[in-house]
């Protein structure tokens, strides 16, 4: 834990110095005692931060970090749930706007909202940062005071695929020349889903492998869907299934349950691959019923979103084309885990 944390704020450290203007201070986790709040609860204005569905595991995490950084340092905080409808977004957005935030942080719940929720906040000058899904860089270079944080979602679907190519047989479980896959894909209007899929697969057949895909479905980020879908596929397709990927880990715990009950173990007979460095997958990585995972880090995201909403306030203004500031995803295998447990 403590070489992550290292490493985390090692991240953020260096990433400051290139990404987000004129931040006076590295992001800090709340816990850092180096960096506690002089500031009376509230004191510095009010933050509103929208997120797309609270009922989604990845962003739970995401958001209590991201509300414990501001609540550190003196904002006021209040964070809406979306439950997953951009209408109601949007009218959260208008009523944050009404009451005169100083800024907002928005995870949309569609991109292709982005243009009405980019209007909104230029209209108001609001400083917005935008996390978690991307809209394109076009869609963003219409306003100067706004900017986008998150990952490559493209690097995280290679380190899936890499991690398939670690193993001993390099996916190829039953010796037959391909490796036949099935894919368990989140909601596909999102980047990160579609570039996780692309990716993953490209990985393999860049190492020169031939691949199958016996079938795709979209799980919606969503454990039970994960479950539902790897459990039909493995009725229908039993054996032939060598591979499992799921576009995040949530997806994946789903798939784990389904794998189990049909008997199967993986790292023997299947391999199962995530996104996100959930614990509960950590813990599956540690156990061996995960082949890997890949940290989606949320505490460097966040920090990062609070430094990027900070320049903002203290006169950043971005250029098109330079709106969008990412943070690295990290391969996790058996022999790393450790270092992400807490
Ligand atoms: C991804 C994450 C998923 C889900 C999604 C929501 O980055 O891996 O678990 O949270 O964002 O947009």
């Amino acid at each position: 834990m403590k070489k992550y944390v290292a490493l985390a704020l090692g991240l953020v450290m260096s990433l400051s110095l290139v990404a987000c203007g004129p931040s006076p201070e590295p992001s800090q986790g709340p816990a850092d005692p180096s960096q506690q709040n002089t500031d009376a609860p509230g004191e510095k204005g009010k933050i509103g931060i929208c997120i797309y569905k609270f009922d989604d595991a990845f962003m739970t995490t995401y958001r209590n970090t991201l509300e414990g950084i501001l609540k550190e340092k003196g904002y006021e905080v209040v964070v809406v749930d979306g439950n997953n409808d951009q209408v109601k977004q949007n009218e959260q957005i208008n009523t944050f706007v009404t009451q005169g935030v100083e800024a907002l942080i928005i995870n949309p719940v569609m991109t292709s909202a982005a243009d009405q929720i980019i209007s909104t906040v230029k209209d108001a000058g609001i400083p917005t940062v935008l996390i978690n899904r991307e809209p394109t860089a076009d869609q963003m270079s219409v306003y100067d005071k706004l900017v986008y944080v998150g990952c490559d979602a493209a690097q995280s679907g290679t380190f899936q695929g890499e991690l398939i190519l670690e193993t001993e047989n390099q996916g190829d479980i039953n010796g037959d020349g391909k490796i036949s896959y099935i894919m368990i894909q989140g909601d596909p209007e999102n980047i990160d889903a579609k570039l996780r899929t692309e990716y993953s697969v490209k990985a393999l057949t860049d190492a020169g492998k031939e691949v199958e895909e016996l079938d795709l479905q979209r799980g919606d980020w969503d454990r039970n869907k994960g479950q539902e879908i790897a459990q039909n596929d493995l009725a229908k397709f039993g054996n032939q299934i060598e591979v499992v990927f799921c576009n995040n880990d949530d997806m994946a715990m789903g798939a784990l349950q389904a794998i189990q009950a049909a008997g199967r173990t993986v790292n023997k007979d299947i391999y199962l691959v995530g996104v996100d460095a959930l614990d509960a997958a950590l813990n599956e990585v540690a156990n061996g019923n995960m082949t890997g995972t890949v940290l989606n880090d949320a505490k460097s995201q966040a920090g990062k979103a609070v430094e990027c909403m900070e320049g903002l306030l203290n006169g950043t203004t971005y250029a098109p084309g330079e709106q969008s500031i990412y943070v690295d995803y990290v391969k996790v295998t058996p022999e790393n885990v450790a270092d992400f447990q807490g």
